[in-house]
């Protein structure tokens, strides 16, 4: 039998209030994320079942990956711009952020070189940078006088915003991408009329960490996604850079489903994961081609290792 219109509506409010009921806070974010896999009241310190091999683990991992991305897929990404809010090909990108009037250096002859992806901007540092202002001017989150620790900061804007909103923070890339992230560094906080501070230091992903990145351990870390070869070694960091009281936000961006897929799935393994609904998003900076995600360390896990 057909059903009424006031029952399809009460059935929709229902799924409505059955999906805010998974919402969770995860780490210090204030806001509520979806969780990839569903918590228990204590969900912090959740540590599902699992068998000997931890096939049931892997298998619920697979299978809430599996959905993310279905869900993911079904906003149709494809149909967003790419570079939406960047111009890779120009010298410079502007951006008021913070009340500053931000001006990015760019290389986009670097961008022809195999392997060198942070000589320009991409729209995931741009949506990342801005949410954790907007988180911070909502109240959402409190960057004053945190440690943050951002993984492969390319240009550093992520890093810069982390700063004048309030942070220590340290931008980290490979050994040789540092002259320009340094140059931007200087070029947009130089000034010194700002809440927090940011200094550069090598970090290559996998490799043992300075002691000035992990004593004492960040309280939050970014980082961007983007290469399935680099998702063993990226999560090593993580896991070397993470204590229990720090939160990590991820960017990701349409590249290819699969490494992202793939990096969920490792990342879940060790740490809770959730996704910030773009409703939390910086209201001008929304693309359907980025996922956020806020990630904290998952503690019976981590008890085991
Ligand atoms: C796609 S770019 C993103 C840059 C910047 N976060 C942004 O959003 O514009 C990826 C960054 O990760 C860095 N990276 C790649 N592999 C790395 C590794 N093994 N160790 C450290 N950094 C790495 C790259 O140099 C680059 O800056």
């Amino acid at each position: 039998m057909a059903s009424t219109p006031a029952e399809v509506r009460r059935e929709e409010d229902r799924e409505v209030s059955d999906e805010s009921d998974r919402m969770v806070r995860l780490g210090s974010y204030g806001g509520m994320v979806r969780p990839l896999l569903f918590l228990k009241d204590d969900d912090i310190h959740y540590d599902h079942e699992e068998d000997e091999d931890g096939n049931e683990d892997s298998a619920a991992a697979a299978a809430a990956v599996e959905e993310t991305m279905l869900l993911w897929g079904i906003q149709q990404p494809t149909l967003s711009k790419p570079n939406a809010f960047v111009s890779q090909s120009s010298l410079r990108l502007p951006l008021d952020s913070c009340g500053h009037s931000l001006s990015i250096l760019q290389s986009p002859s670097s961008l022809s070189t195999p392997g060198v992806t942070g000589a320009v901007m991409w729209d995931s540092g741009v949506v990342l940078g801005k949410f954790l202002e907007h988180a911070v001017d909502s109240s959402m989150l409190n960057l004053q006088g945190k440690k943050i620790v951002e993984l492969g900061s390319g240009c550093g804007l992520v890093g810069c915003i982390a700063a004048l909103l309030g942070g220590h923070v340290i931008l980290t890339d490979l050994p040789d991408r540092l002259r320009l992230l340094k140059k931007n560094i200087e070029v947009n906080l130089g000034h010194g009329n700002i809440r927090g501070s940011a200094t550069v230091t090598e970090l290559t992903w996998g490799d043992d960490p300075d002691l000035q990145l992990i004593e004492p351990l960040p309280d939050f870390g970014s980082d961007v996604v983007y290469s399935e070869g680099a998702v063993a070694d990226l999560l090593a960091t993580l896991k070397q850079l993470c204590g229990y009281e720090t939160t990590i936000f991820l960017a990701g961006e349409l590249r290819n489903d699969a490494i992202l897929e793939y990096f969920l799935e490792a990342a879940m393994k060790d740490f809770l994961v959730g996704r910030v609904d773009q409703t939390q998003w910086h209201p001008d900076y929304c693309s359907r081609r980025v996922v956020l995600g806020d990630m904290a360390f998952c503690l019976g896990k981590k008890k085991r290792n």
